[in-house]
């Protein structure tokens, strides 16, 4: 099985997690690829649903296009559930999300959510947070400062820059890649997580920061992974 059929396996898991869920409910959905798959596989029963709320403009539009109602967060107080993909996740269920670079509004999201249902492919797992550069999300004109203080934690830090570049636009190859809410992201190479609450904490602290990409206050609550044998649910 090829990651993508992995992934498609995961995000039919999380559909059938999810309709265990009573009617008539809210659902937060989050980023990328996985939660694409989940995307696809839930929109059949979309009406199992009120709602959803979504963490970016790219999850908003495919939700739009299945015929999900789509909720701003500010009108809901209850959600069971937020279901989204990681780019690493600890054997505690810590996380690092924001390779997609939607990390603030998936973190704002999980944090209304009674349960966080990480889903990913067994390549996802890892016993120390690190390997995967952490995304962190800035105000632009915070860069310098911030670079600084992240590069005392021992970090090789770099500006993520945009994939898509328009000409049309006037943007270079060198353009800084833009979030949904208007920040760069600064990507942390080379960092061996071992205290990742603690870490969480220490980097949101410094001016500048808007949101860092370890979910280990939003952690997960149920894993489901994908390998070749199936899917398997763990719980933390
Ligand atoms: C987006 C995220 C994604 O959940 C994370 O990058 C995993 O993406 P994919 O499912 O495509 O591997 O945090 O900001």
């Amino acid at each position: 099985m090829n990651q993508d059929q992995l992934k498609q396996l995961v995000g039919e898991g999380a559909r059938d997690e999810v309709l265990k869920l009573p009617a008539g409910q809210i659902l937060g959905v989050g980023t990328g690829s996985t939660a694409n798959c989940f995307i696809d596989a839930l929109a059949p029963h979309k009406d199992h649903f009120a709602g959803a709320v979504s963490s970016s403009n790219a999850t908003t539009e495919r939700l739009l296009k299945h015929g999900f109602t789509v909720l701003d967060p500010n009108d809901v107080k209850d959600l069971p559930a937020y279901v989204d993909g990681a780019d690493e996740i600890d054997s505690a269920g810590n996380m690092i999300k924001g390779g997609g670079g939607a990390l603030t509004r998936e973190k704002i999201i999980a944090s209304m959510a009674q349960q966080f249902i990480c889903i990913c492919d067994a390549s996802k797992q890892v016993p120390v947070l690190g390997t995967f550069a952490l995304p962190v999300e800035i105000i632009p004109l915070s860069r310098g400062v911030v670079t600084r203080e992240l590069e005392k934690l021992g970090g090789t830090v770099s500006l993520r820059l945009s994939k898509e570049t328009r000409s049309d636009l006037g943007q270079t190859p060198s353009q800084a890649f833009v979030t949904d809410n208007g920040g760069w992201i600064l990507d942390v190479a080379g960092l061996r997580i071992s205290d990742p609450l603690a870490l969480e904490a220490q980097i949101n602290q410094i001016a500048g920061v808007i949101t860092v990409g370890l979910f280990a206050k939003e952690k997960a609550d149920i894993l489901l992974v994908s390998n070749a044998s199936g899917v398997s649910r763990l719980t933390f």
